[in-house]
């Protein structure tokens, strides 16, 4: 795992001695699993339309310490949070507001018995993080997908690290209620260090594909918005595509996702669909997939340029056609893509708030950072947090 870590990150090499002064007891029985935040460097909103992303696990993770107990009952605690969330592990989990963050672990205790896994005891968890939360890069895919690991090897489970990424999934759809795609689970599953993922999202086929940025960065630029109808508005355009399919197949277009269409195949059967809004949204599918391709291509090429450009026409075509940016977000793109050293820059993950990612050279990154905030918050009256970051490793067990 790599790490370097700033003054106000956590330390993990501290947290089994934190276990201790929370729970009591000795380190023997502890065991710890991180898990990463992830960036999407392109195609967004087409895992769930069978399109083709490509994200990498970064070097900000997430930390699970967790200890068998001799009773039934379960305790959550966090370094970040204060409280303790308790249940049983003979409770039947359903969602409740007031448990805030457990749901996550309960919608993952519940995914897992309805897998038919079989508890002999409660637990205990402590956990701690260094990835924002709520802030684009897919915090709650790290919990889900962290807890679950963890608990899988804890347990004896072993669960592979597909299943670990379905079994996030659906805990979103059936716990959460979020109709996400599979991306951010699949990725902080399976992620590497130096290297990003192609996944076919129809398939769930997936190829690593080296990270070779010479002297450019990714630059993680938080917009510091609370995304408060991101969940809302994301399962609206999720039924927008899926309106969409069924009209082109009623018309006979012999497709199972939108992402199967070429530019040229949508150009020719866009007459089908009148809506004008539903057909902007078929537009940034099929060519955000496109771009996907042509980004894999440039970065095996060694052509920068060409990848930041297509960040760049990802955004535009995230902002007018699918209309999930907004002026936080905007700002940072277009403040960020003007910079000297940025090859390109545009939204990632979600979008309604959450963070941006731009491609910035090495030397560059303290002027683009110190640029690019005096612009965002001149605009929006508040500030955005910066790092850069390197591809990390998908969940893991660690000492
Ligand atoms: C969220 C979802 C993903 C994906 C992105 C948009 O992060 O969890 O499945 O749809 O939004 O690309």
């Amino acid at each position: 795992m790599s790490n370097s870590l700033t003054k106000n990150e956590y330390n993990p090499s501290e947290l089994k001695d934190d276990f201790i002064k929370t729970y009591g007891g000795t380190k023997d029985e502890i065991k710890l699993f991180s898990s990463p935040a992830r960036i999407n460097i392109i195609g967004e909103h087409i895992d769930y339309n069978g399109g083709k992303v490509f994200p990498a696990a970064i070097n900000r993770y997430l930390y699970v310490a967790i200890r068998k107990r001799l009773d039934t009952k379960i305790l959550y605690k966090s370094i970040q949070f204060e409280g303790t969330h308790q249940f049983d592990i003979n409770d039947n989990f359903t969602y409740d507001k007031k448990d805030d963050y457990a749901n996550y672990l309960n919608g993952i205790l519940s995914q897992l018995k309805a897998k038919g896994c079989k508890f002999d005891c409660g637990f205990e968890v402590l956990m701690a993080s260094n990835v924002p939360a709520g802030g684009g890069i897919s915090s709650s895919s790290a919990l889900e997908c962290g807890f679950a690991y963890a608990v899988s090897e804890t347990f004896g489970f072993n669960i592979d690290r597909v299943e670990i990424a379905k079994l996030g999934q659906m805990s979103e759809h059936r716990f959460m209620g979020v109709n996400c795609g599979i991306m951010d689970q699949f990725i902080i599953s399976v992620g590497k260090e130096k290297t990003a993922i192609v996944l076919d999202c129809n398939t769930l086929k997936y190829e690593y594909a080296p990270l070779e940025l010479g002297d450019y960065r990714f630059v993680v630029m938080n917009t510091n918005k609370q995304r408060r109808l991101a969940d809302s508005k994301y399962n609206e355009r999720r039924g927008q595509c899926e309106e969409a399919l069924k009209i082109l197949q009623d018309n006979g277009i012999k497709i199972n996702a939108l992402c199967q269409l070429t530019p040229a195949q949508w150009e020719d059967c866009k007459k089908h669909i009148a809506d004008e809004t539903i057909a902007r949204r078929v537009r940034h599918c099929v060519y955000e997939n496109q771009r996907v391709l042509d980004a894999v291509e440039a970065l095996k090429a060694g052509d920068l340029a060409r990848l930041g450009s297509l960040l760049n026409e990802s955004h535009k075509s995230l902002d007018e056609d699918y209309e999930v940016t907004g002026i936080e977000l905007n700002t940072l793109a277009a403040t960020a893509q003007k910079q000297e050293g940025c090859l390109g820059a545009r939204m990632t993950g979600a979008g309604f708030g959450g963070c941006a990612i731009a491609l910035v050279h090495k030397d560059k990154v303290g002027s683009f950072i110190e640029n690019v905030q005096k612009e965002y918050t001149e605009t929006t009256g508040y500030a955005a947090g910066f790092f850069s970051c390197e591809s990390g490793n998908g969940v893991a067990h660690f000492n």
